[in-house]
């Protein structure tokens, strides 16, 4: 039996959920170092200029056609296109994308939980030596980690929307606000911190190129959720009354302010411990950073607050990436749990069973591709460079089908189901709309530089991952 749809009951149960699913581990680690990496102030103004202009219309778009199909992404293109079977194609990829990016993001989170494991038991000295990354990642432990993740986010998932999704977004999100404003009390209390706001606020355009904007785009992208078919399913769970326009834009400035503020406590924290650091040699990934960077950052606070105090701190930076990373897990799980509810016609229950055998049996492979077994470690080669399960999740989905399905919402709305039809329903619950700067902004920008900006980001991943050779 197929269940009756359920909803947020309120706008700020849709905010806090979304912001739940926008903040992740992308704003607390990856946005701040790459702003200090690429320019400081000049990319924060590139950032934000992004999420304004390009992110926010696709984000309308995206939550303005769930809220008509009142489906998932798969069920809402089938809706909206009865007799195309092209764009059916579309939603499949706005379904299988998100399920894939669950596999590689709960990876990550499996590995957090494991770190805030050993940070409240008193390992903070293990987690800082150099080798033990290495060894984590190839240990039988995970799999106990992984139970107690996958635990975790069942018992949200079966909830449903009001009662797991919505309960879990108002407890967590206040408390990683509140986590998040002590640890930049604490960090900003120490010596040589301001030097690191300095690399991270003060403007250097010299280092903006054309690689440093994609990345920008592709950051704030994927900050706010876009092309994992995450914001039509829960657009799909927004009421009638409500309004998508103002809850989109809240939505939006809560991310960029949480990336922001995150900027304020992860740079001067690497400048207080060395304040010889050199901002190019951060590593670009987030996982370095988070596994073998920070451990050693929290372990040299030992000589300033004590064992304990370095452990406390470790522990709450853990926490508060393993509130963002679930929040952000339970978001993208909704989109193909709620494509089988509806097309398969079963319970949420037995969704869910499908679901979480099917991402815990390829959480395993990729979380053994680390060495662990051969045959995944080397599982294919391009770009003149081997590459194990993990690294094509990532490489193909995360990196290449986002803008590839950001783009297709773009073009679906434009030229299939049509910007007055998208129009219509943002004038839902705030009957103005239609008439405001905004509403003119999107009509234009939706069916030109948007989607060509996206279109020449694809193209420009897809030569520099599989062919090494990017244009830009
Ligand atoms: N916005 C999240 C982040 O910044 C990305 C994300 C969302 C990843 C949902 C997976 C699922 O980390």
């Amino acid at each position: 039996m197929s269940e009756q749809r359920d909803q947020f009951s309120s706008k700020i149960g849709f905010i806090l959920a979304a912001a739940g699913s926008a903040v992740g581990i992308g704003n607390l680690v990856g946005f701040p170092v790459a702003a200090t990496k690429n320019g400081g102030g000049a990319f924060l103004i590139i950032y934000a200029l992004f999420v304004a202009f390009i992110c926010v219309p696709v984000m309308l778009a995206e939550m303005g056609l769930g809220r008509r199909a009142q489906k998932s992404p798969l069920g809402s293109y089938k809706a909206l296109s009865p007799n195309n079977k092209g764009w059916h194609l579309a939603g499949l990829l706005a379904v299988i994308t998100p399920f894939m990016i669950a596999v590689f993001y709960m990876v990550i989170t499996v590995w957090i939980f494991g770190y805030l494991w050993h940070s409240v038991t008193g390992n903070l000295d293990m987690l800082a030596d150099a080798e033990y990354f290495g060894q984590f990642v190839n240990d039988y432990g995970f799999v106990g980690f992984l139970i107690a993740v996958t635990i975790i986010v069942n018992v949200i998932l079966l909830g449903g929307v009001r009662q797991g999704i919505e309960k879990a977004a108002k407890f967590l999100m206040p408390a990683l606000f509140i986590m998040l404003i002590l640890l930049v009390i604490f960090v900003l209390s120490l010596d040589n911190a301001v030097l690191g706001l300095e690399f991270y606020l003060v403007p250097d355009f010299s280092k903006i190129d054309g690689s440093v904007i994609n990345g920008a785009l592709s950051q704030a992208f994927f900050s706010l959720s876009l092309g994992m078919g995450i914001l039509i399913t829960y657009g799909s769970y927004f009421s009638r009354r409500d309004d998508i326009v103002t809850s989109g834009k809240l939505v939006a400035l809560t991310d960029t302010a949480v990336a922001f503020t995150a900027g304020l406590m992860t740079l001067p924290a690497i400048f207080a411990i060395n304040p010889n650091t050199n901002p190019d040699s951060l590593s670009d990934s987030s996982v370095s950073m988070i596994f073998s960077f920070f451990p050693q950052i929290f372990i040299a606070l030992e000589g300033v607050v004590g064992y304990v105090g370095a452990s406390i701190a470790a522990t709450i930076f853990f926490l508060l990436t393993f509130i963002a990373a679930i929040t952000s897990l339970v978001s993208i799980l909704e989109v193909p749990t709620a494509a089988v509810i509806e097309q398969a016609k079963i319970s949420r229950k037995k969704a869910l069973l499908v679901m979480g055998i099917a991402v815990t049996v390829l959480t395993l492979i990729a979380a053994t591709s680390f060495g662990f077994v051969p045959a995944f470690t080397e599982f294919t080669f391009y770009a003149d460079t081997p590459k194990s399960v993990f690294d094509v999740i990532y490489d193909v989905f995360y990196d290449t089908i986002l803008p590839l399905n950001g783009l297709l919402i773009c073009l679906f709305v434009s030229f299939h189901w049509r910007r007055k039809n998208l129009d219509a329903e943002l004038a839902e619950g705030n009957p103005g709309y239609p008439n405001t700067l905004l509403a003119k902004y999107v009509r234009l920008s939706i069916c030109t530089f948007i989607p060509l900006i996206l279109a020449a980001v694809f193209i420009n991943t897809v030569l520099t991952k599989f062919f090494a050779y990017p244009i830009f």
